[in-house]
C-alpha cells in the first residue's frame, strides 16, 4: 500500500462536484414520485454510501425512515470475495414496508442481491435499491439496480464516500485510483 497525498494517487476524475450534485438532484426527483405514496424505510449500506446517503435524503420530498447497515467489505483487496456478513442489522422492523437501499457502487452485484433476499426473507413490502455508481460490465442484467447514478468501466474508484483500505472517502469527487497505489 503506497498511499502518499490523496490527491496525488488519482489519475483521473470522472465526475466532478458539480456533475454530482446535479446528479443526485435529479435522483431525488425521480424518487420522490416514486415514493410519493408511501414512507419508505431508506437504508444506508455503511460507510461507503454514507456521502452519497447524506445528499440524496435531502433532494427526497416526503416522508423516509432512515436505517444503516453494514456488510462485510474488500478490507486491502480490490475485489469481492463473494461472500457477504452483515455486521449492522436494520434498526427498523421490515414486514411490509417499502424498502429502498442505498449503496455507493454496484460491482459483481453480490451485496444487493444478498440484501434484497434477506428483505424478501423478513416480509418486505416492496424492496428496491440505488447506487451512485454502476460498474456495468461486472454483473448479469439480473443483479443490476434498479435506479443508478453513473455508469463506470470497470476501474477501481474512489472518493465521495468509496475507500480504498479506509481512504479517500472525504474526496468530494469520483477519480479513478492510480493503480500504484495498490499494485506492486
Ligand atoms: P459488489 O457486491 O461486488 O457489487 O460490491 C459492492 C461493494 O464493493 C461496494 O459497496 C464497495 O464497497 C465495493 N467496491 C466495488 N468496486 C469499488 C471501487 O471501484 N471502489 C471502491 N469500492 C468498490
Ligand atoms: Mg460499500
Amino acid at each position: 500500500m503506497n498511499i502518499t497525498n490523496a490527491e496525488n494517487d488519482i489519475s483521473e476524475i470522472l465526475f466532478t462536484e458539480e456533475q454530482i450534485k446535479k446528479r443526485v438532484a435529479e435522483l431525488g426527483v425521480i424518487l420522490s414520485e416514486e415514493y410519493k405514496d408511501s414512507c419508505p424505510v431508506v437504508a444506508c449500506v455503511l460507510k461507503g454510501a454514507s456521502v452519497f446517503y447524506a445528499d440524496l435524503v435531502r433532494e427526497m420530498k416526503g416522508h423516509v425512515l432512515f436505517d444503516f447497515i453494514s456488510v462485510s467489505s474488500y478490507g486491502l483487496k480490490t475485489t469481492s470475495s463473494g461472500v457477504i456478513n452483515l455486521r449492522k442489522d436494520f434498526d427498523n422492523d421490515i414486514k411490509d414496508k417499502d424498502l429502498l437501499i442505498v449503496e455507493d457502487i454496484v460491482d459483481s452485484g453480490f451485496t444487493l442481491k444478498y440484501l434484497k433476499n434477506l428483505l424478501y426473507a423478513r416480509k418486505a413490502k416492496s424492496v428496491k435499491t440505488i447506487a451512485f455508481l454502476n460498474k456495468f460490465e461486472c454483473h448479469a442484467p439480473e443483479l443490476d439496480t434498479d435506479y443508478y447514478g453513473f455508469k463506470i468501466p470497470n476501474e477501481f474508484v474512489v472518493g465521495y464516500g468509496l475507500d480504498y483500505a479506509g481512504y479517500y472517502r472525504n474526496l468530494p469527487y469520483i477519480g479513478v485510483l492510480k493503480r500504484s497505489v495498490y499494485e506492486n
